[in-house]
């Protein structure tokens, strides 16, 4: 196949990962995992499984990050998930370890790749691979708004009972308590949501949003999401392989836009074969602004928490 991805990380997140692009074949795969056989296997699981989705394309593992050779996209989910009682922050030091290294081997090996960082705590997790990598701003993202925002779009898809292809909705912000769902931007089928439900459950549902990730790793007892971030995950990949100039929200450098700067924060972009083709500013209420400059200063802190602890 003509174009290959790396998936950093062969846990859930990066195995389903793996899964997306394969059945619909997007590009070969290749899993790194640093458990010995567990890439391989699940590699060889999905390649055996091809043939029933009626494509080609070659499934690789791999236990070495000089794999990523060669790569048009890696996706970097290598890193500990939450558990119970635990916040985004607990992870920062753990996974800035796990970050650090693979930034420098794809920054090695794959120095033309654009990147998907899903590590979290996602914002500060991007801004290390940016920063280790020293790649341009355009080829470093992180994958979070479109998951935010599809969790938005489901939950209210649910309460309205509407097929959620028809909600579209926009959450900015850090991949956090403080992330910023934004019901002016988001409509049905273009009809303002504002006119189908109550601002009291507009506000509920906003904050089931915000909760999202928590009320799964909640019921999972063992670890957090997976599907839908690694769909969402894949909804990336395929904008940037196939040059669809998605506008959707990705977590990205930001140097003066939204009057914030040298952080990677959750705004509106094109998505295409570059990368970060813009950074699109939207005209903000002034309660949607100090929600995202909130919600910057919290990623800021915690970018300023990881330098402190290295
Ligand atoms: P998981 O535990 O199922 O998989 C993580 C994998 O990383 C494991 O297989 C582990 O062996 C591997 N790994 C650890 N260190 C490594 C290294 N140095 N090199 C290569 N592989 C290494 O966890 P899961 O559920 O896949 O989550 C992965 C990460 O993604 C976590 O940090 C989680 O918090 C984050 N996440 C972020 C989301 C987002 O919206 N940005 C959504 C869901 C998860
Ligand atoms: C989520 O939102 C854990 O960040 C992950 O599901």
């Amino acid at each position: 196949m003509k174009n290959k991805v790396t998936v950093i990380g062969a846990g859930n997140v990066g195995a389903s990962t793996a899964l997306y692009i394969a059945e619909r074949g997007l590009a070969d795969v290749t899993l790194v995992d640093i458990v010995e056989g567990m890439p391989q296997g699940k590699a060889l699981d999905l390649q055996q499984a091809a043939p029933l989705w009626h494509r080609g394309g070659r499934l690789m593992g791999a236990s070495d990050l000089s794999a990523v050779a060669g790569s048009d996209v890696v996706v970097m989910t290598a890193g500990f998930p939450r558990k119970p009682g635990m916040s985004r922050t607990d992870l920062l030091k753990a996974n800035a370890d796990i970050v650090r290294p693979a930034a420098e081997a794809v920054k090695k090996h794959a120095p033309n790749a654009c990147v998907v960082v899903v590590t979290n705590p996602l914002d500060v997790m991007s801004w290390l691979f940016w920063k280790v990598s020293g790649f341009p701003q355009q080829r470093v993202m992180g994958m979070a708004g479109i998951l935010d925002s599809t969790r938005f779009r489901a939950f209210l898809a649910m309460e309205l009972n509407v097929s959620g292809a028809d909600v579209q909705a926009m959450v900015l912000g850090g991949h956090g308590d403080s992330m910023v769902p934004l019901p002016r931007f988001t409509t049905v089928s273009g009809v303002p949501i504002g006119e189908l439900l109550p601002p009291d459950r507009i506000a509920a549902i906003a904050q089931r949003t915000r909760d999202g990730g928590a009320e799964i790793v909640k019921l999972l007892k063992t670890g957090s999401a997976y599907y839908a971030p690694a769909m969402s995950a894949v909804e990336m990949v395929e904008a940037i392989l196939t040059d669809q100039k998605r506008l959707v929200p990705c977590s990205v450098l930001l140097q003066g836009e939204y009057g914030m700067r040298d952080i990677f924060l959750g705004v509106p972009i094109v998505l295409g074969g570059k990368g970060v083709e813009k950074i699109v500013e939207l005209k903000l209420t002034a309660e949607e602004s100090a929600a995202l400059q909130k919600s910057g200063k919290d990623v800021e802190s915690s970018i300023a928490e990881l330098s402190v602890a290295v």
